[in-house]
């Protein structure tokens, strides 16, 4: 019997096949979950219900863009329709405008930080509210995507390292204001890994190439190795652990110099 028998998960951030989402998904899958997913519109949306088709059960499938009023309701609000109960939610979401992603911090817009830490992390806030009715009592579990970036600098990183420090920091408000209802939330620090999103950060290939020398296990991580610590998360596994952002990053963030 697989880790998950029985659970319902509500993926968000699926985009193609290299997202971690799906790595995620086909992890959970795999371990016997049943699972929903979102797309961020009807344009990206073509490229998910392909995806998932291959899936052995037909998904629950809805859209929901984080900074579009009211779709994060709709979303739940629909889904809430389809299954009785909610046993985990997937945050896979991340986005900052490519300008940002480059160049001096200092010149960080407004604008731009604001996107940031409205689709990257204020998301998560977004997700647990929208979700917790059906969560409540049912030992949920919440896991969102982090990066290194949060906590120390890393080169063009930028707009994105501050909102990931808010992420890691809303996991941990987040996961002692759900606690006493049952529900977890933990973050994954995934080590780089080849996405659209990633490529959008200045010089990815450099991080990626740094990670292979120099991390201990001398390689890269990729999309199974993040979902198969996504499904440890949410499964009754890690029923003691919340609050904590858990590193997949083949031990990158132990070294010193
Ligand atoms: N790839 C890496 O190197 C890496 C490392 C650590 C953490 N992460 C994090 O993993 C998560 C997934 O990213 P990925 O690398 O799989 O890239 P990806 O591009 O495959 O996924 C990003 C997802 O965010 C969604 N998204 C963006 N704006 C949105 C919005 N307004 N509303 C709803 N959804 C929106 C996109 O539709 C997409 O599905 C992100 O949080 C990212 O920061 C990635």
């Amino acid at each position: 019997m697989g880790l998950m028998e029985g659970k319902n998960v509500a993926i968000f951030g699926v985009a193609n096949k290299r997202s971690i989402a799906w790595g995620i998904a086909q992890a959970l899958q795999r371990e016997g979950a049943k699972l929903a997913f979102s797309y961020q519109n009807e344009r990206m949306g073509d490229a998910v219900k392909k995806l998932v088709a291959d899936l052995p059960e037909e998904p629950f499938l809805a859209p929901c863009d984080v900074t579009v009023e009211g779709d994060i309701e709709k979303f739940f609000a629909a889904l809430g329709e389809h299954w009785d109960g909610l046993d985990g939610i997937v945050h896979s979401i991340a986005f900052a405008k490519r300008d940002e992603l480059g160049g001096n911090f200092r010149d960080t817009s407004w604008d731009g930080y604001a996107l940031a830490q409205q689709v990257s992390s204020w998301s998560l806030i977004g997700l647990v509210k929208g979700g917790m009715p059906m969560m409540e009592g049912r030992n949920a579990s919440v896991v969102c995507l982090s990066y290194y970036g949060a906590e120390k600098v890393v080169t063009n990183y930028n707009v994105m390292g501050v909102a990931k420090a808010a992420l890691e920091s809303s996991t941990r408000y987040l996961a002692n204001d759900v606690g006493p209802s049952g529900v977890r939330v933990n973050a994954i620090s995934a080590g780089p890994i080849k996405t659209v999103s990633a490529m959008g950060v200045g010089d990815f290939g450099t991080l990626l190439d740094s990670m292979a020398q120099k991390a201990p296990l001398r390689r890269n991580v990729d999309q199974m190795d993040v979902g198969n610590t996504a499904a440890f998360l949410l499964s009754p596994l890690a029923n003691g652990i919340t609050g904590q952002t858990i590193y997949v990053d083949a031990g990158y963030s132990i070294l010193g110099v």
